[in-house]
């Protein structure tokens, strides 16, 4: 039986109507349009879906959509402000921290909660905190090179 629910998306109210077994995914992709959300696995191996729920790292696959109501939700497609890139995305395409990209969004979404809490991350934190993120290109190096330079970008302010 679908269910009327609102969530808070990229700072935006949103309603939407949801079956009990919808994932965060599903609803963020299918009804809201945003495909910044990648799905492949779809069963919380690869990292690609990340997205931040509350300023948390989450698996939008493995997430229900009601279970986010009342929720803060943020996708790729929040972090740019004013037309402007985030520092992140920007140190991306400086560093070509991606070949693909499939897997660029949910690398972003992490580092953008690792810079959050830890802004002078080592290049080891950086590591750890990608573990769970997949990159089928195998790009780490560039992608941990992006991380390192966003975060010496965004202290610099
Ligand atoms: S698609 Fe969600 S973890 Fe792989
Ligand atoms: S850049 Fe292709 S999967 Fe990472």
């Amino acid at each position: 039986m679908a269910e009327r629910i609102e969530l808070r998306v990229n700072d935006r109210n949103q309603v939407v109507e949801v079956e009990p077994f919808t994932t965060l995914a599903e609803c963020l992709r299918n009804q809201l349009g945003l495909i910044g959300v990648r799905v492949s696995c779809n069963q919380g191996d690869c990292g690609a879906c990340t997205i931040l729920v509350d300023g948390q790292p989450v698996n939008a696959c493995m997430e229900l959509a009601i279970e986010a109501e009342g929720r803060s939700v943020t996708t790729i497609e929040g972090l740019a402000r004013n037309g402007h890139l985030h520092p992140i995305q920007q140190a991306f395409v400086e560093h070509h921290g991606m070949q693909c990209g499939f897997c660029t969004p949910g690398m972003i979404m992490v580092a953008r909660a690792l810079l959050e809490s830890n802004p002078a991350p080592t290049e080891q934190e950086v590591k750890e905190a990608l573990v769970g993120n997949i990159c089928r290109c195998g790009s780490y190096p560039k992608i941990i090179t992006s991380v390192l330079s966003a975060a010496q970008t965004m202290r610099e302010g």
